[in-house]
């Protein structure tokens, strides 16, 4: 099972999604590769944002080392599922599918909690610590139901 996460930057709410379901699923013993990336190239290369770094820290989760990139058309492919933050992410993934199979692997995070309410993760860039707190807890929230409602027979056991 492969999972990505997708936002914007891939500085902010992605990069602390993947650090949060990674330390989830190995918590539970479950083999899942967890990766994420941006829907735009402003930051590729970075680390994420300091206050990302913090905040998951804070929580016992570092993602210090990890660096944005942007999400590409193979990603399609080499992901299970795909999750995105928001609206806009939604739109700009779904605008690289060409194929139903691939369109059918991209789902709003917050569907795994709300479904069908079409909640979204707000982008944290241009607020403060509260806004990456308040995104975190969200974040991690997704990311205990998502890992709850793996099925454990599709994971293959390497
Ligand atoms: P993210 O947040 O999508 O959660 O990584 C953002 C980071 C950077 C920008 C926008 C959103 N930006 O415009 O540079």
């Amino acid at each position: 099972m492969k999972i990505l996460m997708v936002c914007l930057g891939n500085i902010c709410r992605s990069p602390m999604a993947e650090g949060i379901l990674r330390s989830k699923v190995a918590n539970a013993g479950l083999n899942v590769i967890v990766d994420s990336a941006g829907t735009g190239d402003y930051h590729v290369g970075e680390a994420p944002d300091d206050r990302a770094i913090v905040t998951a820290k804070k929580y016992g989760i570092d993602i210090s080392e990890l660096a944005a990139r942007q999400f590409h058309p193979g990603d399609f492919d080499a992901f299970d599922r795909i999750y995105v933050m928001d609206s806009s992410n939604h739109r700009n993934v779904l605008q690289l599918a060409t194929l139903d199979s691939q369109k059918a692997k991209v789902h709003r995070l917050l569907d795994v909690v709300y479904p069908g309410e079409e909640m979204e993760v707000p982008d944290p860039w241009f607020g403060g610590m509260e806004g990456f707190e308040r995104v975190f807890e969200v974040l991690e929230t997704a990311c205990d139901k998502i890992v709850q409602n793996i099925d454990f027979h599709n994971i293959k056991i390497n």
